[in-house]
């Protein structure tokens, strides 16, 4: 089994070499960023994306943008750190790990004793380091997450939270990835994820070409999934956890949880430390990012989902009467309890 690499160095190290996501599944395509312009125009446009993967970038994409200013006196690099930090670090707000990987790039920067060059040479050793220790947690995360999935599992997943998002094999695909390493079967369901489609452009792509089985859904598609017995555990990845445990992550991960707790379910939520932020007391707390409205309104032009990927694809669902708080009919507003089966006299006690 081989994941894919994101986010790397350069050859030469003088860029940051990450995958174009905004192209997948249709060109792999590496691109190299060399400016805080090129590290907040790929952050934001989403052409590196996932939170542990953007935290990578921003603080490998700072200790580049930093190597033109090496001959600078001290005190100015450490002002350039300060101020290229802030910028790549607003890029975007949710994700925890972006600010918390460039707080640790200028945290090191002040507290290295020499000249410019010297302390360039350390934060080029500190983002190595947070980046390993990524792949590192990715591996980890896999290893525990390994107990709950027994042999022929068949997982849901929401948005990318794969190999494509992090250093390493991902967070909550990495359970996924080690089981099939260790031979068991498993089975993936990726929802699509509206409107990106991280889901079936990302997901199934990093899947498939690691010889895993993969099956994409329309987000629609998943509480029905459920209800037919399909579907054994939710896995899902987070771009931030609150200190009272709740969870941002990509939109459409609520109704997921909803509609695993009304199946009985389990909905794990696999992250590292670094997307755990004690700072927010609770998720009302948190940031949420919102995104330019031609996101839904226009058309991708890369395909968007990978060939020959399997599809599951109901014209129509059945949504059990508990989750109905009321029938509006022709004869009135019916609440519970509901009786329909004297023909032509729906019962049910009129609101
Ligand atoms: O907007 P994106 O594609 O960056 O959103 C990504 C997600 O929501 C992931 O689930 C999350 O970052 C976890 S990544 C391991």
């Amino acid at each position: 089994m081989s994941a894919v690499e994101s986010v790397r160095w350069s050859a030469d190290g003088s860029a940051v070499d990450i995958i174009d996501q905004r192209l997948l599944p249709g060109t792999l395509v590496r691109r190299a960023l060399r400016t805080a312009d090129e590290v907040c125009e790929a952050i934001r446009t989403l052409a590196v994306r996932g939170a542990p993967a953007i935290g990578v970038t921003g603080a490998m994409g700072l200790v580049v943008a930093l190597a033109p200013h090496v001959d600078e006196e001290r005190e100015r690099f450490l002002a350039h750190a300060d101020e290229l930090g802030e910028r790549i670090a607003r890029v975007r707000p949710t994700a925890v790990n972006l600010s918390w990987a460039v707080g640790r790039i200028r945290r090191r920067a002040r507290e290295t004793t020499g000249d410019a060059r010297v302390v360039l040479e350390a934060l080029r050793r500190e983002a190595t380091s947070i980046l390993d220790e990524d792949r590192e947690m990715c591996r980890r995360i896999g290893e525990h997450g390994l107990a709950l999935l027994g042999d022929g599992a068949r997982v849901l997943t929401h948005c990318n939270a794969g190999a494509l998002a992090t250093g390493g094999i991902g967070t909550a695909l990495a359970p996924v990835y080690l089981a099939a390493e260790r031979g068991r079967r498993v089975a993936v369901f990726a929802d699509e994820t509206r409107p990106l489609l991280q889901g079936s452009r990302l997901t199934a792509w990093e899947l498939a070409q690691a010889g895993i089985d993969v099956t994409v859904l329309a987000d629609n598609m998943a509480a029905s999934l459920m209800r037919e017995g399909s579907v054994d555990l939710v896995i899902v990845g987070a771009d931030r956890i609150a200190a009272n445990g709740d969870v941002a992550n990509k939109i459409g991960t609520y109704p997921l949880a909803l509609a695993a707790r009304h199946h009985g379910i389990p909905f794990y939520v696999a992250a590292p430390w670094s997307t755990v932020d004690p700072a927010t007391p609770t998720g009302d707390a948190i940031e949420i990012e919102h995104r330019s409205g031609d996101e839904l309104g226009r058309g991708s032009e890369a395909p968007v989902s990978p060939r020959d990927v399997a599809v599951y694809n109901p014209a129509f669902d059945v949504t059990p009467a508990a989750l109905v708080t009321a029938f509006v009919t022709d004869r009135g507003v019916l609440r519970p309890p509901y009786r329909f089966d004297d023909a032509g006299h729906a019962g049910g006690s009129p609101g």
